[in-house]
């Protein structure tokens, strides 16, 4: 029995050591000192053992045991080990590698324009306001002095979704909400960004969809030297010292006078190109002093209030500015031409 036991050590023993992974090893433990293993049967055999020999046996048998186990225990120890390693050698980082870009967005060139209107305005004490793409009919046309049939209502096709709901086709219903919000008795003097929609068909200047940004200002002593006085300040800083402005006398309901401005066409230099349709001049905005209709309807005195109203189109200042030649390239969302503004 003792040579048995002795015979069982040294087979484990070289079994382990020439076990190559984890699950060789196991099974070697298993084989050996599993329920089923031969040292268990060993030890089931003792009964038959003489009183003398059963302690020497059953000694020689844990450790046999105990020497089996604790080479199992030193050789995973060891498998486990250089598992790891491999691991840590096979998911190591090679920081030579030349990195991947990232490819960093920006602003739309339109969106820069109109922060830049912003800001400009701002610090000239204007807030900024906001409205609804889809208006009424009531603050689109008929607070605005448009009543339901006025011939100049054909001055911009619309878009209807019922008989009094449309998308907006400029920014100054907003001129008409803004003065409702303050009772008819506080000053404003706001501007108002955003998308305005007209039922044109697309070409080089003309947009189905387009942004304005309106301005409003309304307070005792309000003359037209104010509102020159604005849009000249505005000009100047949005384009250079060097660029020509004029202004056309012109018509909009809502204002009384009514105005154009217009601005030299950088692209040809006043020449005359297909940007400013061979005039020299790019019409920028329309402007003038807020029609006494249009504040009374919003609850202010005309006796003793009155106003300025402007609304320009970023598109034109943008393109402008920068030479862009066709107002298409702001929707068709060219990355190479996006890309042309973004700023580092
Ligand atoms: N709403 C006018 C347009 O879209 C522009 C404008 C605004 C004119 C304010 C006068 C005053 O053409």
């Amino acid at each position: 029995m003792k040579d048995r036991l002795q015979e069982l050590q040294s087979e484990a023993l070289e079994k382990v050591k020439q076990s190559e992974d984890l699950k060789a090893l196991q099974d070697v433990r298993v084989a050996y000192l599993g329920k089923k293993g031969p040292i268990t049967e060993v030890l089931r055999g003792m009964g038959k053992l003489s009183k003398e020999e059963r302690p020497v046996i059953g000694q020689l048998a844990n450790d046999v045991r105990e020497s089996i186990a604790n080479a199992i225990q030193t050789k995973q120890d060891k498998l486990e080990e250089k598992a790891m390693e491999k691991q840590l050698e096979e998911e190591s980082i090679d920081v030579t590698l030349p990195g991947r870009p990232v490819h960093v967005g920006g602003p739309h060139l339109l969106t820069s324009i109109i922060e830049e209107i912003e800001d400009l305005f701002i610090g000239m004490g204007f807030e900024i306001k906001e409205g609804p793409e889809v208006e009424t009919d009531y603050y689109n046309f008929e607070a605005l002095n448009l009543p339901k049939g006025h011939p100049a209502r054909d001055m911009q096709d619309s878009f209807y979704i019922t008989e009094e709901l449309l998308l907006r086709t400029h920014t100054s219903p907003v001129q008409a909400r803004t003065m409702k919000q303050k009772d008819g008795h506080e000053a404003v003097r706001m501007i108002c960004p955003g998308k305005v929609y007209r039922r044109d068909t697309d070409d080089a200047t003309h947009s189905h969809q387009f942004t304005q940004v309106e301005g409003l200002v309304v307070d005792e002593n309000i003359k037209m030297s104010d509102l020159k006085g604005v849009l000249n300040a505005f000009a100047k800083q949005m384009f250079g010292s060097e660029r020509d402005i004029r202004l056309r006398p012109s018509f909009f309901p809502f204002t009384e006078p009514s105005v154009e401005m217009d601005i030299s066409c950088k692209m040809c230099g006043g020449e005359g190109c297909s940007v400013c349709k061979g005039t020299g001049w790019i019409e920028i905005l329309g402007a003038g002093m807020v029609h006494p209709n249009v504040l009374e309807m919003a609850g202010y005195d005309p006796e003793i209030y009155s106003g300025f109203a402007f609304g320009m189109g970023p598109e034109r200042i943008a393109m402008l500015k920068y030479g862009v030649d066709d107002i298409r390239h702001f929707y068709t969302n060219d990355i190479r031409f996006l890309k042309q503004y973004h700023k580092a």
